[in-house]
């Protein structure tokens, strides 16, 4: 019989406190909340009303539950109120020395049955648990922000827990709907030693201006399917706790420095910009503690007309090769109403292009997503060539040929003897330096790199890499291009991996690198990065569908160009790919797909 929790105590409501409280309460369990002094309290019971309310209008809290819900939260100022209660969360700031001082306390205060549980999400629940007389009963329960909302909790249990107070609060976990994976004591346990690298590797990204806060945050949610991108992210974290995980884990992951804190989070903690909850973060916000963003001097002006300041009229779009992205760029530029010729190295493959272009925009027609006109219409403004030389007056050039430098090269150095002056041209490589193709041309300011995503039809973003010397014109170019073909242009600069791939795979590398250390299952890592951080799908299934080959060879660049190394590919990654198990396409990756 599992441990029956009637009262719960909550020691600190800021962030993460009072969304514990509520997440109790909302289940029939009574709660202590308590803080340091009455300012903090009516600050927690403030969140916790207006979370409430959100839920009432929302239609997803009936009037009178919430009612009930707030007479089950008892406020107090000071720790002596939890003497009763049968098991404590603690949610101060994330300071070992803190959290140390209030265990021990609990541990005079609380019966002597009482579960201590930290929330913490980074420091060692072990050292935590020896400042009390029974660490047996200390464990953590690491909630995910916003907790009423997140379904993971991560319970950790140290060498000395009781086996029966982890089944009790696994039990605990089920009560409250959430779904709990239970790991050992590791600095940042699943989802945060996997989320916090790509965090501070995002906030560096800014620092350098190597891109904006908004199209990095564009480009992962739109790249990857996040529900908010990094630096949205850390604004609901909050900065100091950011770093404060950062520098913990850190020091205490084996100083990763991928995990050192970028300098600018410290002068950003230092200057009072915490995010939402003070208002004002990476971005800027209504008011302290309210989600809603507004404009402040770095907004980028929305407009179509600024967008399109400086950029030259394109009408007419050449695109040259015969893939998967070509076809499905083809598709995308006729569709937008563009003149398309499309250039490949013979008839036979100009017909089939054609016949896949045919066949995707008729799916269009029969999702009823495109009307018949509108099909033909664009089938109507697509020339097929086998020749460059018809591409002497396009506006536009769209390179999506194989990825091979020389291969490349030679052909952007036929592309400029072709041309008319004036002309933009852009290469779709996902890995190679723009740079390179640009000065296989006299004209280096007129090359950009447009990265598109696969299916291109499908993929809302567009990654436009501009190299050092690549024109402002050239660039406003290339995002008024991607305005009018109805996706999101992100600017960056030309550093393998651009955006999405440079934040992404490092990632996915990592959590082979947890796998590989027996930390956890592929299930559980999979189940912690949906819960706990709402992906949309976890590293390995990800990981299956991307092929593991395409990875290794990203993970490789990445490697060698930044020589940082955190990012060396995870031993097991590498075995894998040399074993031939690829992911889905050789029914057999980290999962094995033969039965599905
Ligand atoms: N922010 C997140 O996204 C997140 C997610 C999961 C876990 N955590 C962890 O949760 C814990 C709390 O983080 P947060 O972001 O909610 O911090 P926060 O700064 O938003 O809130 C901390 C609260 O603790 C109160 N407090 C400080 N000293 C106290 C004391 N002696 N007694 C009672 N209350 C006290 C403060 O007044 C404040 O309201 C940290 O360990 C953090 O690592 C944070």
């Amino acid at each position: 019989m599992a441990r029956e929790f009637s009262t719960v105590g909550v020691v600190g409501l800021g962030t993460m406190g009072a969304g514990i409280v509520e997440v109790f309460a909302r289940n029939g369990i009574d709660v202590v909340a308590v803080e340091i002094a009455e300012s903090a309290l009516e600050r927690g019971r403030a969140t916790l009303k207006g979370s409430t309310d959100r839920a009432v209008a929302k239609g997803k809290l009936a009037e009178a539950d919430r009612d009930a819900l707030h007479e089950r939260v008892h406020f107090a100022v000071g720790l002596d109120a939890l003497h009763s209660v049968d098991l404590v969360i603690e949610a101060v700031p994330e300071h070992l020395d803190l959290k140390q001082r209030i265990f021990a306390e609990l541990d005079r205060v609380c019966k002597p049955e009482t579960i201590l549980a930290t929330n913490t999400s980074s420091l060692s629940v072990t050292e935590i648990s020896v400042a009390t007389s029974r660490p047996n009963q200390v464990i953590g329960i690491h909630f995910f922000n916003p907790a009423p909302v997140m379904k993971l909790v991560e319970v950790v249990r140290t060498v000395v827990t009781a086996p029966e107070v982890v089944a009790d609060v696994e039990a605990l976990c089920a009560r409250l709907g959430k779904v709990d994976v239970t790991i050992n004591d590791r600095a940042g346990f699943i989802a945060n030693a996997l989320l916090f690298g790509y965090l501070n590797h995002a906030v560096a990204m800014v620092e350098s201006h190597y891109a904006t806060r908004e199209d990095i945050d564009a480009a992962m949610k739109l790249g990857c399917g996040l529900p908010m991108g990094p630096l949205a992210l850390m604004d609901l974290i909050g900065l100091d706790t950011a770093y404060e995980i950062l520098d913990t884990m850190y020091r205490r992951g084996g100083r990763d420095r991928r995990h050192a804190p970028v300098p600018l989070l410290k002068q950003m903690v230092t200057a009072g910009l915490l995010g939402r909850k003070s208002g004002r973060g990476f971005y800027t916000y209504e008011r302290p503690g309210s989600p809603r963003v507004v404009p402040d001097a770095t907004t980028p002006p929305a407009t179509d007309a600024a967008l399109a300041d400086g950029a030259r009229a394109i009408t007419k779009v050449g695109i040259v090769g015969s893939g998967t992205m070509a076809t499905g760029i083809i598709e995308v530029f006729a569709k937008a109403g563009y003149e398309v010729v499309s250039v490949t190295r013979g008839a036979e493959k100009s017909a089939s292009v054609c016949e896949a272009v045919k066949t995707s925009l008729n799916k269009g027609v029969v999702r009823g997503k495109l009307a018949e006109a509108d099909r033909d219409a664009a089938l109507g403004r697509i020339t097929w060539s086998a020749t460059l030389d018809h591409l002497a007056d396009v506006d536009l050039v769209v390179e999506a040929v194989v990825e091979e430098l020389s291969v490349k090269k030679a052909l952007f150095a036929s592309l400029d003897e072709i041309c008319k002056p004036g002309v933009v041209l852009a290469t779709t490589t996902s890995s190679l330096p723009v740079i390179d193709v640009a000065m296989a041309t006299q004209r280096p300011a007129d090359v950009v790199g447009l990265h598109f995503f696969n299916p291109a039809p499908v993929m809302p973003l567009i990654e436009v890499v501009q190299t050092i010397r690549t024109s402002p014109e050239t660039t406003a170019t290339a995002r008024a291009v991607c305005a009018a073909l109805g996706k999101t242009g992100v600017v960056c600069g030309d550093r393998s991996g651009f955006i999405v791939n440079a934040l992404l795979f490092p990632y996915l590398n990592d959590a082979v690198r947890m796998l590989e250390a027996s930390y956890s299952t592929a299930d559980d890592i999979d189940h912690a990065m949906k819960l706990g951080c709402g992906y949309p799908m976890g590293p390995f299934e990800l990981l299956d569908v991307v092929g593991l080959d395409v990875a290794l060879a990203i993970q490789r660049e990445l490697y060698l160009e930044l020589r940082e190394p955190g990012f060396a590919p995870a031993p097991l990654l590498e075995h894998l790919v040399t074993a031939g198990y690829l992911g889905r396409k050789t029914r057999r990756g980290f999962r094995d797909h033969s039965h599905r």
